[in-house]
């Protein structure tokens, strides 16, 4: 794979809520958006809704329990951004050339994310204090 090609676009940028339809209401009298998708996403105990901007989306995550990821996140840092997405062609070539660079991978594989979609993190300390989520685009 060309590097060149790696990443398509960004998907989207997640944010982390405290109150899911709160949130939603607030951005629907900002921005006038509503969600094209919610749904629960068990494996990363959160229920996130998508809004559609452009070509990318903004994703709203709340935790629905005390001790995954994101629960953690608001616990330490409040909400507001949590991650950047790339969309990626093909994710397993993504990792593999991370992998080779000295990335810190969060998810070695691939797993199954929001919308079915394959998706893998790379850890914050690999770039700039940010996470950033790998999605495959169909
Ligand atoms: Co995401």
């Amino acid at each position: 794979m060309s590097i060149d090609l790696l990443l398509i676009n960004l998907d989207h940028v997640g944010i982390a809520v405290e109150n899911l339809n709160e949130s939603l209401a607030t951005f629907k009298e900002l921005y006038g958006v509503e969600p094209i998708h919610r749904e629960t996403v068990a494996s990363q105990g959160v229920e996130e809704a998508m809004l559609s901007v452009g070509g990318s989306y903004v994703q709203l995550l709340q935790p629905i329990d005390e001790d995954g990821p994101v629960a953690r996140f608001l616990q330490q840092r409040g909400q507001g951004m949590h991650h950047l997405a790339f969309a990626v062609a093909d994710i397993e070539a993504a990792l593999r050339h991370l992998e080779s660079q000295g990335a810190r991978l969060v998810d070695v594989e691939p797993r199954i994310g929001g919308q079915g979609k394959r998706i893998a993190f790379v850890h914050p300390r690999s770039f700039g204090g940010t996470l950033i989520e790998l999605v495959e685009s169909p």
